[in-house]
């Protein structure tokens, strides 16, 4: 199977369970689950971590990994997207830090959000901030990055949280690269 395959593969998967996320909002409390069940303990997340071959994502594209029970998007900016979020100012911001571990304490420029200095790849974990849907990507709401239906967040190119009920940026995962084309996550 070529890595586009293998991509579009987990593209559906991905469809799929954001729109079971989707379904569970009518029912309020039935999110609830899901948001514990997004919550590993600690011990579990300390010993866990996985590679991922990223040399099959073109630019302008995303996959979407389950990792720890969560599902990580890893997102091949366009210079368009890049251009778009280094355009912002802090100071607009809902949620002025990165909330990015591998930055800790900086605030939430695009450049601290980005795995590279050229801000191309962008990894954080596919939860919303609000109660834990899965956000829909590749270009949604109103700020062209991710947008989550379950209650209106709009999320920006570089998935801070821009408009809606949902008080943090998408958390950005302990991550590295380990060659040009892995990534490691945990
Ligand atoms: S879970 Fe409420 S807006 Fe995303």
């Amino acid at each position: 199977m070529s890595h586009a395959e293998d991509n579009e593969g987990t593209r559906r998967d991905f469809l799929y369970y954001a729109t079971a996320g989707a379904g569970a909002v009518t029912a309020g409390a039935a999110v609830w689950p899901l948001v514990n069940q997004m919550n590993p303990s600690a011990d579990v997340k300390a010993l866990s971590s996985i590679l991922v071959d990223v040399s099959g994502v073109e630019v302008g594209t995303q996959i979407s990994v389950m990792f720890l029970g969560k599902p990580v998007f890893i997102r091949r900016r366009s210079q368009a997207e890049i251009d778009e979020a280094r355009a912002v100012d802090v100071s607009v911001l809902i949620d002025d830090s990165s909330e990015n571990p591998n930055k800790p304490g900086t605030d939430a420029a695009d450049e601290n959000r980005t795995m590279d200095e050229n801000g191309e790849w962008l990894v954080m974990m596919g939860v919303c901030t609000h109660l834990g849907c899965v956000p829909l990507g590749d270009g949604s709401g109103d700020f062209n990055g991710w947008f989550c239906p379950c209650h209106g967040s709009h999320y920006d190119t570089a998935g801070r949280i821009r408009k809606g009920p949902a008080p943090q940026n998408l958390h950005v995962p302990v991550a590295e690269f380990t060659d040009a084309t892995t990534i490691k996550l945990g």
